[in-house]
């Protein structure tokens, strides 16, 4: 048996990588194209497995990828490849709609050819899973109800509208042709191996080295948080268990404003590398990103009552794990952080003080 998995040198990709790894007895084809987001050391023990065999590839080039189908001839494709950072989103749109829709585009008809050509009982049991994001829904004031399957899509940013274009692909793939899919909508990640770009993983390093805190805004909006190996652990389930043309929400009901957030990662810095304590004297409050949503909550009701899944780390437990992670891998975080991620930060963060 193998399955296929796009993103696999990602964050999340990667979990999902190392856990069907050190859990399952499958064959892996993992395919990245390895952008600044993608990285090899993430695989981890995992790159050195005899079962996992990465090809270096980008989900656009139709050939390629009819090529991996064709010599792999996957039981199933976990669709985890895309440009997932709203910031960078604001800056080069175009990048997005390229990757997000044009790769899942051409990654369903791929998988539509060849689901097609497979004889049964392959061919029923095939499946299409596509990995997308709670921020399709658009943004929540603080007593709407959480996001459900069914919350109509209202993307607000260049990056949650190229993955609600890449949804509503896939959902079109299931209706018109058939094809097995199965969507799953999920909450901010954070754990290990995430790339410091983004609200936490950045807050730990700038902490680290004594560098500002920037706080967008006023500090209030509100994500969910969900530890990554979690997340990877849905995904699973949901590929074994879930229904073809579903769709299922996934959180971690842990809704945090995101000044809070700061502040609790903050006191856990305080206690596991006191060196620079206290280090909520470094949070700046900086100019808002544009177009900011204010709330995402998430409803996963579904996926707990039909397949039995539940966060096992509590907000707490999980960022604990994940700064003694970050303390304990420096390689991993300078290798990250190239010219290209200082480039970055530059770009982002000037003219916002
Ligand atoms: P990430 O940016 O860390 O990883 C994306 C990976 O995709 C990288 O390894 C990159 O090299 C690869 N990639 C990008 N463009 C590619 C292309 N054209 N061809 C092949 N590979 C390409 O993202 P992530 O946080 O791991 O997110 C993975 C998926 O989960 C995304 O689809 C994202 O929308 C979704 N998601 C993320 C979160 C989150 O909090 N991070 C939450 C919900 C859903
Ligand atoms: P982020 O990790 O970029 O995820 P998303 O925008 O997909 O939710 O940001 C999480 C929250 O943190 C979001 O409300 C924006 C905010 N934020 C900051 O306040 N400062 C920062 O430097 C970053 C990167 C994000």
């Amino acid at each position: 048996m193998t399955l296929l998995v796009t993103g696999s040198a990602g964050f999340i990709g990667s979990c999902v990588m190392r856990q069907l790894v050190a859990e399952t007895d499958e064959t892996i084809v993992s395919i990245d194209a390895l952008t600044y987001a993608g990285n090899p050391l993430s695989f981890g023990e995992a790159a050195h497995s005899p079962r996992h065999h990465f090809e270096h590839a980008d989900i656009r080039d139709e050939a390629r990828m009819r090529g991996i189908f064709e010599k792999y001839q996957p039981r199933a494709i976990l669709h985890l490849a895309a440009e997932s950072h709203v910031d960078r989103s604001i800056h080069g749109p175009a990048e997005f709609v390229s990757t997000n829709v044009i790769g899942t585009l051409t990654l369903l008809q791929v998988a539509l050819d060849y689901w097609r050509g497979l004889p049964e009982p392959q061919k029923s049991a095939f499946r299409f899973q596509h990995i997308s994001t709670d921020e399709v829904f658009g943004s929540l004031s603080p007593t709407d109800p959480a996001f459900e399957e069914t919350t109509p899509y209202a993307p607000n940013s260049p990056y949650s509208a190229s993955k609600a274009g890449s949804d509503h692909l896939v959902r079109a793939w299931h209706h018109t042709y058939g094809l097995p899919t199965l969507m799953t909508n999920c909450s901010n990640n954070y754990g290990p191996y995430h790339f410091p770009e983004k609200l936490i993983p950045l807050m730990i390093l700038n902490a680290l080295e004594g560098k500002p805190l920037p706080v967008y805004g006023d500090g209030l909006n509100v994500r969910d948080w969900l530890y990554v190996e979690d997340h990877a652990r849905a995904l699973r389930l949901v590929l074994e268990r879930g229904t073809p043309g579903e769709t299922y929400n996934v959180g971690g009901a842990a809704e945090r404003k995101n000044i809070d957030v700061v502040h609790t990662l903050c006191a856990v810095l305080d206690e596991l590398h006191p060196q620079g304590a206290p280090h909520n004297r470094l949070i700046t409050y900086v100019k808002d990103r544009p177009g900011h949503d204010r709330r995402y909550a998430i409803n996963f009701n579904k996926l707990e009552s039909e397949l039995g899944w539940r966060p096992q780390e509590s907000f707490e437990t999980g960022l604990r794990k994940t700064v003694q992670w970050y303390l304990d891998n420096p390689d991993w975080v300078a290798s990250v952080r190239s010219g290209d991620y200082r480039k970055w930060v530059e770009k982002n963060y000037e003219g916002r003080n």
